[in-house]
Formats: C-alpha cells, structure tokens, sequence
C-alpha cells in the first residue's frame, strides 16, 4: 500500500464511522484498532484535562494523598471519638477520604476487580446482550456517560447492577463469565455492610447522636430518630457500576469520565493500581494516589443534603492513560428509592438555615434523564439558598 492509500484509508475511516458503531462502546473501537482519538471524543480546548503544549491547565502536578480513616480504630472504641472527628473533617474539607482495614477479605476485592476484567473482555455480542437504556434496568451495559445526551462521548464503558433486593435482580445479572453473580453477590453484601457501618459513623460524626438536644427531645426519641434513617438504610438502594478505560493514544483530548458528582449517600470506590481519579480540590483538579487494598469514600449528592450542606459532595472526573487499561468498581448506596431525602431538622437552625428542598429518586432520576447531568446541576437544583 502506498503512503498516499494509508493517508486517504485513515481519512476515511475517521469520516466514515457512523454513529452507531460510537454506540457499541469504547472497548469495541479499541479492539478495532485505534491510533488516535476520533472525533467523537474530542473535547472543547476548555474541557481538556491538559492544555495541548503540555502546560498544566489547573492539574495540580502533586498527587493527592487523602485524609486516611482506619476503619478497625473507628470500631475498637478506644480512638473513635478522634476518629469521628478526622471522618468529619474529611468529608467536610474534601468530600473523600481513603478507608483502610475495612476488614473485607482481600480476596473478596481482587476476585470482584477480576471478574469484572473478564466480563469487559467477552466479545462485543456478549457484553451487548445487556445494553439498555432503561435507568431502571436491573442490569446496564453502556458506554461514555449519559449514552444518549453526550455530544463528545467519553473514554469509558460500564456495566451497572442493580443490588437490591438482592434475590430479586441476581436472576438478571450477566450469566457470563459463569462466576460473575457468585463474586458480584459477595461484594455486594460486603460492601452494603460496611456502608452501613460507616453511616453509623457519620451519623454520629454529624453530632445526630448522643448530644441529645435536652430542650427539643429526650434521649430516647432523638435515638429513635436516628436509628430509623439507619434502619432505612438496610433496605436501601445499592448501585454497583464497574468502569472499564481502555488505553487512550492521545489521553489530553479527552476524559474517562466529566465531572461529575454522585448522587447517593456514600460512594465505595475500588480502584485497581492504575491511577485516574482526579477530584476538585482548592480550585485544582487532583489525583488521587491509589493505596492498596483500600477504598475510596466519597460524599454523595443525598448526604450533602441530608447534612443541610455541612459535607460536601465534590466534583470529580477520571482522565486516561495511553499505557494501562483501568478498571474501576464504584458502589453506590442510598435510601429505598421511594424515600424523601431532606436536611436533618436537627442541623437546620436559625443560625444554619434549611439550604434543600426535599427529594426524591424519582426526581433525581428524571432529572438524569432528561439533561446531561454533568457538573452540580442536579444538587443546584435542590438548592434553596447559595
Ligand atoms: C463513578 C466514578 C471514578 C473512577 O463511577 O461515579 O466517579 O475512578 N468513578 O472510576
Ligand atoms: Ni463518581
């Protein structure tokens, strides 16, 4: 083949492309064979995560180490009240902070990163079989962000499950690789317990139990209130959204994932040893060190409003690498999906006025369904005072 044949194939095949095969996902284009970032994924000069001549564009050129919370000492008893207080002042200062000895068996957490390898790894009319774009599908297989709204696409496919209840969308779970349920099931119930637990913590950290409010309500009722939104908790929503980012040739074009916040109480984020994640901190775009065996924790859209605006659900973004693929499992929890999600009247006072309105997932979810949700919008929409 002539230079001039090669020059006008690749031409071609960039104008070529039509929307449809975009649809089928980064995975698919990249195992096709892709040297450069097509179109599709270009974003504006603004957007970038990189200027294009390498000057940094508001990435802070230090990795961010986050406030680390040991979940053993928090439970021990000895140190929580300290413990209590760090988890305050992360999730006030940054939003996120990394859990370490959060007692789920190692093994639990490389077989969940491993499985799910193995499903992005299936061929394309496998991983196709749960493509959906039904937000309440019990099984998801997507690509890029909000498939059907993005005008640039980004560099990310996903398969999302539904955890609950949990007998209830096991059936419908990807029947391949043969022991993708057993594994995803395990994780599931791990990482719902923890969650739990760690609301407990937060709870307490938000100073809702045990500094009983003498003139307002006895010990005992404010108690009860307290454990109720905990009890709601166990028969609460649970998300799972494993991301898989292929390797990108030309990573300042485009992003993993725009920024973004979640929407739930918390997030349990599990990342494999690639980094990618970059949160919003002090006007810069950062990026998170990964540590080992651990997760990362992040503050939800619902906690910030449950919190009256005292935790901050921060904004966050994944960029690419042209070396690695990435793989990422983020477990989403909040509330039963028909529960209001409102400030704690506790935290409203004259001095800290009621900063939400009250909501719900069925507002959440027609709201993402109905514009990009990129940036704060949806938590904007909330919002009664700035
Ligand atoms: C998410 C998310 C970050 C990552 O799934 O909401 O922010 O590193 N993921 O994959
Ligand atoms: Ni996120």
């Amino acid at each position: 083949m002539s230079p001039t044949m090669a020059v006008t194939t690749e031409t071609k095949e960039e104008n070529d492309t039509p929307e449809s095969e975009y649809q089928k996902g980064i995975k698919h284009l990249w195992e096709n064979g892709i040297n450069r970032v097509p179109k599709k994924y270009i974003l504006p000069p603004c957007d970038r995560p990189n200027t294009e001549d390498g000057v940094l564009n508001h990435v802070s050129e230090q990795n961010l180490k986050l406030p680390i919370i040991d979940f053993a000492e928090l439970m021990q008893g000895a140190n929580r009240s300290q413990v209590l207080e760090s988890l305050a002042n992360a999730c006030e200062q940054y939003g996120f902070f990394q859990l370490v000895n959060h007692g789920i068996p190692s093994d639990v957490i490389s077989s969940m990163i491993d499985v799910c390898s193995r499903f992005f790894e299936l061929p394309f009319e496998e991983r196709s079989k749960y493509m959906s774009s039904d937000m309440h599908a019990p099984v998801r297989y997507g690509t890029s962000f909000n498939q059907k709204k993005d005008s640039v696409f980004c560099w990310r496919d996903f398969l999302k499950l539904m955890c609950h209840p949990l007998s209830d969308v096991l059936p419908h779970w990807p029947s391949s690789p043969m022991d993708l349920r057993k594994l995803a099931a395990t994780y599931a119930k791990e990482t719902k317990s923890l969650f739990l637990m760690l609301m407990e913590a937060i709870v307490e950290s938000l100073g809702l139990v045990g500094t009983a409010d003498e003139q307002k309500k006895t010990e005992e009722e404010e108690e009860e209130e307290e454990e109720d939104i905990l009890k709601d908790f166990q028969d609460g929503s649970q998300l799972m959204v494993a991301n898989c980012y292929p390797p990108c040739p030309e990573p300042n074009l485009t992003l993993g994932m725009p920024p973004h916040s979640d929407y739930g109480f918390l997030t349990l984020l599990l990342q494999d040893e690639v980094e990618g994640l970059q949160i919003q901190f002090q006007e810069k775009w950062v990026t998170v060190q990964p540590i080992a065996n651990s997760f990362v924790v992040n503050v939800g859209d619902h906690l910030e409003i449950f919190s009256n605006g005292k935790y901050k659900s921060v904004l966050h973004r994944v960029s690419v690498n042209p070396m690695k693929p990435r793989i990422s499992v983020a477990s989403l929890h909040s509330l039963p999906f028909k529960s209001m999600v409102r400030p704690s009247p506790k935290l409203i006072n004259e001095a800290n006025p009621r900063r939400f309105k009250d909501t719900d997932f069925a507002t959440f979810l027609d709201y993402i369904s109905s514009s990009e949700p990129k940036r704060k919008n949806f938590l904007d929409s909330r919002k009664l005072l700035d």
